[in-house]
């Protein structure tokens, strides 16, 4: 069952691929709940991560995608939260086993070490593949 409304949220390092997969996720059908940012203005990615965090833990949002530099900032911000397993993926395989494996609710990219190409694959397996529960279901419940 997909999950009809997704979180999006960049900070200026990454607002641009944010954008561009803003733009995916509709196409996909996804109804798309935009955080921003949406310019080059420096802005603190705890804080975006924050919000987009914060509405998946309120329902607003069953999933979400958020966007930095490098991902490692975002990654650190949104996995400080209990419930929000965010996964910094490099590749279509490493997007498709967060979700089969670990249940990931967010998926993070790096703008900066990303290829479009390859992020808007990831995008795709990460939001169309299931958790397969089963032996993973008792240790995705030990992340809390
Ligand atoms: C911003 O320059 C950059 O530090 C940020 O986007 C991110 O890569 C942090 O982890």
């Amino acid at each position: 069952m997909l999950q009809k409304t997704i979180a999006v949220g960049a900070d200026h390092g990454g607002y641009k691929l944010k954008r561009d997969l803003a733009k995916q996720l509709r196409g996909m059908g996804f109804e798309v709940l935009d955080f921003g940012t949406d310019n080059f203005d420096a802005v603190d990615y705890p804080d975006i991560a924050e919000v987009v965090v914060s509405a998946i833990l309120k329902g607003q949002a069953g999933q979400g995608v958020l966007v930095c530099g490098s991902g490692i900032g975002m990654s650190i911000a949104a996995n400080r939260h209990n419930g929000i397993r965010a996964a910094l993926c490099n590749n279509e395989k490493a997007a498709e086993l967060a979700r089969q494996h670990n249940n990931a609710n967010i998926l993070v990219l790096g703008e900066r070490l990303i290829e479009l190409s390859v992020a808007k694959q990831c995008v795709e397996r990460f939001f169309l593949s299931e958790f397969e529960g089963g032996r993973h279901h008792k240790r995705v419940q030990k992340l809390g």
